[in-house]
């Protein structure tokens, strides 16, 4: 009797170690423990024992029941632990998730590559502030009060004598008020005017350049900017100046670039014209020297100012400004 006993025991684990679901495991544990069980037909047959032999045989047959009963139970606790677990397990046959790294803003590729092709160039690089005194985006500038050259810019007013810039060159003036020449600076920023459609955005992005020195000529100002479009676009990339007016430079110059498109020979892009307008420059004019206190005889300087949303149009031909303040992924993903 003793030894069924450990038999009963033995074999019952064997048979629950080869358990695979819970299933199985009610099943043994109905086959050991159920009506018709093995241990309860066990626990039956003790009455027909020898009254001596009862007592100790009775004890260990219900140990065994309890112990077994007990273990199909952690058995099935340890099945429903691991199926609720399962949706948490990695499955580490799935391919990964790709990880979405984000990149520099196709104007602030364009404005870094500006920036350093003039800083090689022996540029320094300044700023200042978007919200100008009238003195700084105008007077100073030489646009006279009530003078019609302030309506070529469309300009946010903050209050009567202060407006939101509506370009760069104010930095001309508060870099030149600060340092005597030599004078060799670039001035990246944000600019404001009241104009919208497909080409203008109320907000946009301007470079603008300074060069200060004794025997500077228009001849350095073709040079330096030739050199820039030669790097910016390609060599094959030709510049023509055309006379133009601007209040802060005399002469001034608007400089267009062999349309990218059809290299000349009229298209969409050009209207026609073969050449793309892309910035304006000209000579310092004295009246700034003048206002900053430079000695008129001895310095003379040029400047120019580009809009980087233009360079970047003409570079990729993106035919809408618009979108690139649109953050559109697909649109950015790009460049
Ligand atoms: N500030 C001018 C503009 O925004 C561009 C310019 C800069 C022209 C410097 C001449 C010299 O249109």
């Amino acid at each position: 009797m003793e030894k069924s006993i450990e038999q009963i025991q033995s074999e019952a684990l064997k048979e629950l170690e080869t358990a695979s679901d819970p299933d199985v495991v009610k099943t043994i544990s109905v086959k050991y423990l159920g009506r018709k069980g093995k241990i309860t037909q066990l626990l039956r047959s003790i009455s027909s024992l020898a009254p001596e032999k009862r007592a100790a045989t009775g004890q260990k047959a219900n140990a065994l029941k309890k112990a077994l009963e007990k273990t199909f139970e952690d058995t099935l606790k340890r099945f429903e632990t691991e199926t609720t677990g399962a949706e948490d397990r990695i499955d580490v046959s799935l391919p990964g998730r790709p990880v979405v790294a984000g990149s520099l803003h196709v104007l602030t590729q364009i404005n870094q590559q500006i920036c350093d092709i003039f800083t090689k160039m022996g540029f320094d690089v300044a700023e200042g502030p978007e919200v100008e005194t009238d003195y700084y985006n105008f007077e100073a500038l030489n646009f006279p009060k009530d003078h019609p050259a302030r309506d070529m810019q469309d300009t946010f007013f903050v209050s009567d004598n202060i407006v939101l810039r509506t370009h760069t060159s104010p930095l001309q003036i508060r870099t030149m008020e600060k340092q005597t020449p030599p004078v060799r600076i670039i001035m990246p920023g944000k600019v404001y005017r009241c104009d919208s459609d497909l080409t203008h955005t109320p907000m946009f992005h301007q470079v603008e350049g300074l060069l200060v020195d004794e025997n500077i000529s228009f001849g350095d100002l073709k040079g330096v900017l030739t050199a820039f479009v030669h790097q910016m676009f390609d060599e094959r990339t030709s510049l023509r100046f055309r006379p133009s007016f601007f209040p802060f430079t005399e002469p001034s110059a608007e400089v267009d670039i062999l349309c990218v498109m059809c290299r000349g020979d009229g298209c969409r892009v050009c209207s026609q014209t073969g050449w793309l307008e892309i910035l304006g420059s000209g000579m310092v004019h004295p009246a700034l020297f003048e206002t900053v206190g430079y000695d008129t005889r001895r310095y003379t300087g040029f400047a120019f100012g580009m809009g980087v949303e233009r360079i970047a149009m003409l570079k990729f031909g993106i035919d809408d400004i618009r979108k690139f303040f649109e953050n559109d992924h697909k649109f950015l993903r790009q460049f």
